[in-house]
């Protein structure tokens, strides 16, 4: 096939992107958009921050661009993200305790009720474990409030939308370390316990400090084996040329070797759309041309 989401498809495969809303009336944008993928990520537009401002007072409207354009180009869409502690609304940052929780819970029900039946997957949790070698929760407001909290949010979504996927969604877990491990070890517990999960969704953010891991397959494939799904959800790499390109390939073959491994998005479609200020890590450069790496992504799919 000759497009990324085509090609992804002939694998039983999906091939995202980020999308943000600002930009569907870019053309250059739209056309690569439409023409190379197969499900779309709200880039900022369903956060927490963007779907309650006001507390129980919900507004959908920054995200209508994206899920109507979804709509009408046969793209699905990944729901990201429900509870974080990242971009919460003012309100909900200066909150604590019973009355955080419960304002959790509502947030996921109510959100997850309003689009129930149109998302994929949901990242119902994201990024909820701390980076030190410790293997520990992530100090955050949602962790004060119980350590069930991660559960408490699975159970929720699954009420809300027994349709969709429900994830749990982190970055550095790419290979197997400390955080990861404490991933695979709460995805376990949650498994044994019957508390609803269907995946696990890996960021893939790389760099020179945060190269692609060379166990990156064998951790996808360990918590493939726990009996849920695996997807790579925010893929980019920095760097250029051939070792770029590489890097993606190897990204590549190593969801298409794990049968679990549902589908990629990439976070930005041009290099000038990253979040990474200044760099180069996606498939397209600021023209909306091809890149080695898109070729090579491509080719290995
Ligand atoms: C980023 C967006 O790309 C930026 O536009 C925003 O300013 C900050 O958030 N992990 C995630 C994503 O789960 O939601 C983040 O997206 C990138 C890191």
């Amino acid at each position: 096939a000759t497009t990324l989401g085509a090609s992804a498809a002939a694998t039983g495969r999906y091939f995202g992107t980020a999308v943000a809303a600002g930009k569907l009336s870019d053309s250059t944008y739209a056309g690569i958009l439409d023409r190379e993928f197969d499900m779309v990520t709200a880039e900022n537009e369903m956060k927490w921050d963007a779907t309650e401002p006001s507390q129980n007072s919900f507004s959908y409207s920054r995200a209508e661009p994206i899920v109507s354009h979804a709509r009408s180009h046969n793209q699905r869409i990944r729901g990201h993200a429900l509870a974080w502690h990242q971009q919460q609304p003012g309100w909900a940052q200066s909150m604590s305790g019973t009355a955080l929780r419960n304002a959790m819970v509502n947030h996921i029900t109510q959100v997850a009720t309003h689009y129930r039946g149109q998302i994929y997957a949901w990242d119902v949790v994201n990024e909820a474990f701390d980076d030190g070698g410790n293997g520990a929760r992530r100090d955050s407001n949602l962790q004060r409030t119980g350590n069930d909290w991660i559960e408490v949010a699975f159970r929720t979504a699954r009420a809300a939308d027994p349709s969709a996927k429900l994830c749990y969604n982190d970055y550095n877990t790419d290979g197997q370390n400390a955080k990861s491990n404490a991933v695979y070890a709460m995805v376990q517990d949650f498994k044994a316990r019957g508390v609803p999960i269907d995946c696990v969704g890996f960021q893939s953010h790389f760099n020179q400090a945060s190269p692609v891991p060379s166990d990156y397959q064998a951790n996808l494939q360990r918590f493939a084996n726990l009996g849920l799904d695996v997807q790579i959800t925010e893929l980019d790499i920095e760097g250029s040329g051939q070792a770029q390109a590489d890097n993606y390939a190897r990204v590549v073959r190593a969801c298409l070797a794990v049968t679990r491994c549902n589908g990629i998005t990439v976070w930005g479609i041009r290099d000038t759309d990253s979040w990474r200020a200044g760099g180069t890590p996606l498939l397209f450069d600021g023209n909306g041309n091809k890149k080695a790496a898109y070729t090579s992504t491509l080719n290995a799919l």
